[in-house]
């Protein structure tokens, strides 16, 4: 039945380019996945080939009424929930050169990547603690990790505090069975990622790949495992930490 037998788990970003196969691993093995997106055609689509019980769930994530009554519909439907995975997010097309960037764009990005984060752990927390323990995996990105020439200050400056926010939460409900860690990938040519980067300069492309020790940019799966082993119990003992999947990119001592 695979590591998520008999549990829940929720993906919020979970009809984008890593959260589908987020969701698909996680009802591979054994998981009842609730799929959480802002496009319902997408959050349609993604729960139409998943193998298992799965629901799909049109919700804004920086809506906190909406994500209650989120965590609440996903317990009476499909109980617990007992994993968490926080992929909503991203640049979400804003602008990355500082003269370009409006108030707008800051708003838009702090909000969907750390108040978003933000309300779905706050809501899940009590259902996990219920449930007798659970995980959340934040996401983050070496773009909050050191500066880098793909993604914009905004962004940088939301998946910088995605670390704090994660590590002051896995300090606060440690005591309740509840581990949160974050991942920080490096670049995943996901459909915007490939456009941001195909609009950058060769000398700036050029600087992203030759920082790359393992030479080679990564397939999808090679997020999903990380994020999956640490939703698992494999990661019993694992909480507060930043999981950097970068190729060796970015390598903190
Ligand atoms: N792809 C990469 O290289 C990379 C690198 C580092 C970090 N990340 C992070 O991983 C996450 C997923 O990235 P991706 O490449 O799959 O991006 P993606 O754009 O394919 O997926 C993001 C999903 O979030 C959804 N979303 C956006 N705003 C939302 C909101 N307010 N409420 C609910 N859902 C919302 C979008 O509809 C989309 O389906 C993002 O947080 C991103 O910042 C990605």
């Amino acid at each position: 039945m695979g590591r998520f037998a008999d549990r829940t788990a929720v993906v919020t970003g979970g009809a984008g380019g890593i959260g589908r196969e987020v969701c698909a691993a996680l009802a591979a093995e054994g998981a009842r996945v609730a799929v959480v997106d802002v496009d319902e055609a997408a959050v349609e689509s993604t729960v139409g080939v998943l193998t298992g019980p799965a629901e799909g769930f049109v919700v804004d994530v920086r809506d906190p009424q909406a994500v209650a009554a989120l965590m609440q519909d996903v317990h009476e439907q499909l109980g617990g929930p007992h994993v968490l995975v926080t992929l909503a997010g991203g640049s979400l097309g804003t602008p990355r050169d500082l003269a370009e960037i409006g108030p707008a764009d800051v708003d838009l990005v702090v909000d969907v990547n750390v108040k978003g984060t933000f309300y779905c752990c706050q809501s899940v927390v009590p259902f996990m603690v219920e449930a007798g323990g659970g995980a959340i995996v934040t996401t983050s990105s070496i773009g909050g990790r050191q500066p880098s020439p793909v993604t914009g200050v905004p962004y940088a400056t939301s998946k910088a505090a995605v670390v704090g926010l994660t590590k002051r939460l896995a300090r606060e409900v440690g005591g309740r069975g509840v581990r949160v860690n974050a991942v920080a990938p490096g670049l995943f040519l996901t459909g915007r990622l490939q456009q941001m980067y195909d609009a950058m300069a060769e000398a700036e492309r050029r600087e992203v790949l030759d920082a790359i020790p393992l030479d080679r940019f990564p397939e999808i799966r090679e997020a999903v495992d990380p994020i999956l082993f640490l939703a698992s119990d494999e990661a019993s003992y694992i909480t507060g930490v930043v999981l950097d999947v970068n190729g060796g990119r970015f390598m903190p001592l």
